[in-house]
C-alpha cells in the first residue's frame, strides 16, 4: 500500500491513509508549503489550485500569508518562524529551497530522542524532504511519517551545517502547521501540582497565544499537547487537530493568527531557553511532533493518540503485558517504616489480591525526611537490615513482585554524592543555588553524571529481584548553567539535560528489559509522550482524591492512553484535600487507569478488606478492556456544572464494555438521568451488570439484556427518580459492565 505520493509534474507530495490527507507542494521559488492538512482527499490529483494567487515569490506583497512548512526570518513573512539560524555575519535570513526527497518504508529512528516507531515496514511510510539555503550551506531535512492505520502523522526535522563555519540555532521547531483559517478553539491541559491536566479551551484570537514550560520538565503548568477544534466540535462529532510533542523538557506550543485571519501553529523546544551551536558537519535533530486529525470529534483524536502511544511509542515487554495491581507504601508510611512493617503491609496486600509491592522514598542513605541523602543510592540498614535484596526476597516469597522508588536526577546537599561532587549540582559558581524541596538537580547534560548514575543504579537494580522502578523527579531547574559547557554553549543546557535523562533511561531500560518503569515528577509534572517511550506508565498525580481525579484523568485522556495513567485508591480523609469519599467510588475512578493502592493495608478494617478484595477481583477480570480498550468520554467534569462524569472502555471487538458513572454532590428530587453510551455494536445484545452488586434502584433498573442501539440512543439510567435520591449520597458512583450475549 502506498501511503505517500510524489507527483513530479506538479511537484506535490500527498500523504494519505484514508483517515487524513497531508498535501505539500514545492512552490515556484523552491519553498515548501502545505496545501491541505485534514480530511482525506483522493490521490492521483493535483491540488496546486490551493496555492493562493497571485503568487510571485514571497516578497511580491510583504506580509502575504503564504503557507510554509519551514518558515524562517526574511521573505516578507512576519509571522513567528519555525527555524532561526544565526550565521557568521550575524544575519538570520534564509532562503530554503527544495533540493530533493526520499520516500522510505517504515520509520527511521531519531538519534538520541524518543519517537514513535513502525514495527514492520508496511505499517508506515516516511518522506524526508531536503531544503537547502545555498548561501549558508544549511540543509534542513523535514521528516513526515504517515501511519497506515492511525489518523496521525509524525513530523521532525534535522538541521545540518554543510558549511565551513559554525552556525547558531536559536529556534528549531518540530512542526509548523499553517492553516488557512483561524476559526478554531484551542484546547489545552493546564494545572499545577496535584491538579494536573485540567482541560482549558478558548477561542483563537488575532495575535499570538501560547503554552510553554521553562522549568526543565514539560511541567504540570502546561502539557506539551494542544488541540484545535471547531466551535461546534464535540466528543463524537466535528473536526479537530491534535498535536503532541514527544519531549520532556522546555517546550512551546503557539498559535499565531495574522492580520488576514490565517493561523500558524508551531510546536517544539521553547526558543526562549534554547540556542545550539552547529559546528561544520554537525546536525541537530528536533524532537518529534505527532499531529492527529479527525472529522469525528475529540474522542477520535484521542483514540488516535492512545493507539499510537500505547502500541508504537511505548516499548519493551511491558508494552503489551497486563500491568500489575500494585500497592505503594508512600501514603501508608511516608518515611516511617522498617522491614517488618513493609512485610506486614505486603502480607495483607497479597491476601487482598495485589500483585506488586512498591517501596517508595526513604529506603536509602539516612533519609528520615526530605532534607537528606538523595544521590546516595545505597540501602539504609537501620531500616532494612537485610538490604534491598533481603526485603525483596521476603516480598517475593509472599508471591508478590517487588518494586523500588528512585529519584536519579537529584542530589541532597546533605549527601555523600554532593560532598564528593558539589559541581555536579546545577548552579552558577559564586551565586547561591536555589533549593526546592531541600534538594538540588544534577547536571544530566554531563556525560560523567549519566555514567555515574548508570553504574550505581545498575548495581542497585541488579542486586535483587526488582521488577518495577518508579523514577521520580521532584523539583524544577533554576539557575541553569553547566560547568561542562563553554560560555557560548550555555544555551544548550536545557536540551542537553533532557538528552542526558533519555540516555540514562535508554541504558537502564536496555540493561533491565524486564523491569516495568513508571515515570513520576511529583505526580504529573513530566507526564508526556517523551517519557512514555521509556516508561509505559506514569504516576498521573499525587492527588488521589476520587473527585479531583475525575478532572485529572479526564484531561490526561485527551492525549494519553489509560495504560499510561497510574491511578490508586488511597485512605480517607484524603491526604491532599481532606475529602471523605466511599471506598467503592475511589476504586471506580482508579479502575480507569493502571490500578493500584496507596495506603497502609494493615490499617484496613475487615469490611474495607473485603471491599478491596472485590475491587481487585473486578479489575483483574476486566483489566484487558480497561488497559487496552477504546476509551470513550461520555460526560465530563468540565462540562456544565461538572457534577456528573461518565466514561467507558470498549473492547476492540465491541463484545465487552466497562462504564464508570460518577456524581459529585447529590441533589434532592432529581429527574431521571440517562448516560448514552458510544462505540458499541448497535446490532448486538448486551447483558448489563452493575458493580458493586447492590439491590438498589440503579441496580434493578439496569441489570437486564439490552441492545447496542438501545444503549446508545437511550442509555443507562443513573438517576432513577426523586424518591430514591436520599439513598445515594454524595460522591456516588456505579460501574456497569456490558457483555455481548
Ligand atoms: C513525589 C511522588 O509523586 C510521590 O508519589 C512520592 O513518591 C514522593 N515524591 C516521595 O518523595
Amino acid at each position: 500500500m502506498t501511503l505517500i505520493e510524489w507527483r513530479e509534474e506538479n511537484r506535490q507530495f500527498h500523504l494519505a491513509n484514508g483517515h487524513l490527507s497531508y498535501i505539500l507542494a514545492v512552490h515556484e521559488n523552491g519553498a515548501l508549503g502545505p496545501l491541505h492538512v485534514g480530511a482525506p482527499l483522493a490521490t492521483g490529483r493535483s491540488y496546486r489550485h490551493l496555492i493562493p494567487r497571485p503568487f510571485g515569490g514571497f516578497s511580491n506583497r510583504l506580509g502575504d500569508p503564504v503557507a510554509l512548512e519551514c518558515p524562517t526570518p526574511g521573505s516578507g513573512d512576519y509571522r513567528v518562524p519555525g527555524l532561526v539560524v544565526e550565521q557568521p555575519d550575524g544575519s538570520t535570513v534564509l532562503e530554503l529551497a527544495y533540493r530533493g526527497h526520499r520516500i522510505v518504508a517504515g520509520k527511521p529512528p531519531i538519534p538520541g530522542l524518543p519517537a514513535t516507531y513502525a514495527e514492520t515496514d508496511d505499517e508506515a511510510e516516511t518522506l524526508e524532504i531536503d531544503l537547502a539555503d545555498e548561501r549558508s550551506d544549511l540543509v534542513v531535512s523535514l521528516s513526515y511519517t504517515i501511519f497506515r492505520d492511525v489518523a496521525a502523522i509524525a513530523r521532525s526535522a534535522r538541521i545540518r551545517n554543510d558549511g565551513s563555519q559554525p552556525l547558531r540555532l536559536t529556534t528549531a521547531m518540530s512542526l509548523v502547521l499553517d492553516l488557512p483559517d483561524a476559526d478554531w478553539d484551542v484546547v489545552h491541559l493546564a494545572g499545577a501540582w496535584a491538579r494536573e491536566h485540567h482541560v482549558r479551551s478558548r477561542r483563537l484570537e488575532h495575535g499570538r497565544q501560547s503554552i510553554s514550560s521553562n522549568r526543565g520538565t514539560s511541567s504540570a503548568a502546561h502539557n506539551p499537547f494542544l488541540a484545535l477544534r471547531r466551535t461546534s466540535t464535540t466528543e463524537d462529532h466535528g473536526e479537530a487537530i491534535g498535536v503532541a510533542l514527544v519531549y520532556s523538557g522546555n517546550f512551546l506550543a503557539e498559535v499565531e493568527v495574522e492580520p488576514y485571519g490565517t493561523a500558524r501553529l508551531r510546536v517544539g523546544i521553547d526558543p526562549e531557553t534554547f540556542a545550539w551551536i552547529l559546528e561544520p558537519g554537525a546536525q541537530f535533530a528536533t524532537p518529534e511532533a505527532v499531529v492527529a486529525w479527525t472529522g469525528d470529534g475529540l474522542g477520535s483524536m484521542s483514540d488516535a493518540f492512545h493507539r499510537l502511544f500505547r502500541e508504537r511509542l511505548a516499548r519493551g515487554v511491558w508494552r503489551d503485558r497486563p500491568r500489575p495491581v500494585l500497592v505503594n507504601n508512600w501514603e501508608g508510611t511516608y518515611f516511617d517504616f522498617d522491614e517488618d512493617r513493609l512485610v506486614a503491609i505486603a502480607t495483607v496486600a497479597r491476601d487482598l489480591g495485589i500483585e506488586l509491592f512498591v517501596l517508595d522514598d526513604g529506603w536509602f542513605g539516612k533519609r528520615d525526611d526530605d532534607t537528606t541523602s538523595l544521590g546516595d543510592w545505597f540501602v539504609d540498614r537501620r531500616k532494612l537490615p537485610g538490604g534491598i535484596d533481603g526485603l525483596a526476597r521476603r516480598i517475593t516469597e509472599l508471591g508478590l513482585r517487588f518494586g523500588l522508588w528512585i529519584e536519579p536526577e537529584m542530589v541532597s546537599e546533605r549527601s555523600e554524592l554532593f560532598s564528593a561532587h558539589p559541581d555536579w549540582a546545577i548552579g552558577i559558581p559564586g551565586r547561591p543555588g536555589t533549593e526546592g524541596r531541600q534538594q538540588r538537580v544534577l547536571d544530566m547534560g554531563r556525560p560523567e553524571v549519566v555514567d555515574h548514575l548508570e553504574r550505581v543504579l545498575a548495581e542497585l537494580l541488579g542486586s535483587g529481584p526488582i521488577t518495577y522502578v518508579k523514577w521520580d523527579m521532584n523539583r524544577w531547574i533554576t539557575e541553569p548553567w553547566s560547568a561542562g559547557l563553554p560560555p557560548d554553549r550555555q544555551g544548550e543546557f536545557f536540551h542537553r539535560y533532557v538528552l542526558g535523562v533519555y540516555e540514562l533511561y535508554r541504558r537502564l531500560t536496555t540493561t533491565f528489559p524486564d523491569v516495568l518503569f513508571e515515570s513520576c515528577a511529583s505526580g504529573g509534572e513530566r507526564f508526556d509522550a517523551g517519557m512514555l517511550a521509556f516508561a509505559p506508565q506514569a504516576w498521573t498525580s499525587d492527588d488521589t482524591d476520587a473527585v479531583e481525579r475525575l478532572k485529572i484523568q479526564w484531561g490526561t485522556s485527551m492525549a494519553y492512553p489509560l495504560s499510561s495513567m497510574g491511578a490508586h485508591v488511597s485512605a480517607v480523609p484524603n491526604h491532599q484535600v481532606g475529602r471523605i469519599t466511599p471506598l467503592a467510588t475511589r476504586a471506580a475512578v482508579a479502575f480507569f487507569g493502571v490500578f493500584g493502592y496507596e495506603l497502609d493495608t494493615t490499617a484496613l478494617s475487615e469490611a474495607e478488606r473485603s471491599g478491596i478484595r472485590d475491587q481487585i477481583a473486578f479489575y483483574r477480570d476486566h483489566r484487558d478492556v480497561l488497559q487496552r480498550g477504546r476509551f470513550v468520554r461520555l460526560r465530563g467534569p468540565f462540562d456544565g456544572d461538572g457534577n456528573t462524569t461518565a466514561w467507558m472502555c470498549v473492547s476492540d471487538d465491541r463484545r465487552q464494555a466497562v462504564i464508570g458513572c460518577y456524581r459529585v454532590l447529590n441533589r434532592p428530587a432529581p429527574g431521571p438521568d440517562r448516560i448514552r453510551l458510544r462505540g458499541l455494536d448497535p446490532r448486538r445484545e448486551y447483558r448489563v451488570s452493575v458493580w458493586p452488586v447492590a439491590d438498589d434502584a440503579v441496580g434493578r433498573a439496569n441489570t437486564i439484556v439490552r441492545s447496542g442501539d438501545d444503549l446508545e440512543a437511550i442509555g443507562l439510567l443513573i438517576d432513577v427518580g426523586r424518591h430514591e435520591a436520599a439513598g445515594q449520597g454524595d460522591f456516588w458512583s456505579r460501574v456497569f459492565v456490558l457483555e455481548a450475549v
